[in-house]
């Protein structure tokens, strides 16, 4: 799961996988990342960990990381939240079957459209929007592999 900073979006759809991949028995890893290096070894954006435990799920264990190139090659599948994220992470991919791991996380709810997961850094109210769309997107996802 990859956004800009790791701080909002992505640590909710890492918290948001892992409770699903709980709840349907998958034998899954999940992590997140952000592009960005600015907010490495930080805890989650306090406005993600409410929104989070507003649905059950704890993402407090979970510390900011920027992406890795050999995340390519550890992780089978790579959901980027925007075009722009999704631009910065093909950039490092050493090959071109490393970037078709690559999506966008809504193309799963809603296929082939590109849609984005807005960025709630300094709207205060889309918190609760990026859950339902985030939310709405791994069930899509997990319901094809189990
Ligand atoms: P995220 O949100 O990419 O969903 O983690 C952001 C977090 C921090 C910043 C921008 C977006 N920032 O500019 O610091």
């Amino acid at each position: 799961m990859v956004c800009l900073g790791n701080i909002c979006r992505s640590p909710l759809a890492e918290g948001i996988m892992k409770d699903k991949i709980k709840k349907y028995q998958l034998d899954w890893e999940v992590d997140s990342a952000g592009t960005g290096s600015w907010h490495a070894g930080e805890l989650p954006d306090v406005r993600s960990i409410d929104t989070a435990r507003k649905y059950g799920i704890d993402i407090t264990d979970q510390r900011a990381r920027q992406f890795k190139t050999a995340d390519f090659d550890h992780f089978d599948q790579i959901f980027v939240m925007d075009r722009a994220n999704r631009r910065d992470i093909l950039r490092l991919a050493p090959s071109t079957a490393h970037g078709a791991k690559v999506d966008l996380m809504l193309n799963q709810s809603s296929p082939g459209e590109d849609r984005e997961v807005p960025d709630p850094y300094y709207d205060d109210d889309g918190f609760e929007m990026v859950f339902r769309m985030v939310d709405e997107a791994c069930e899509q996802f997990v319901r094809q592999h189990v």
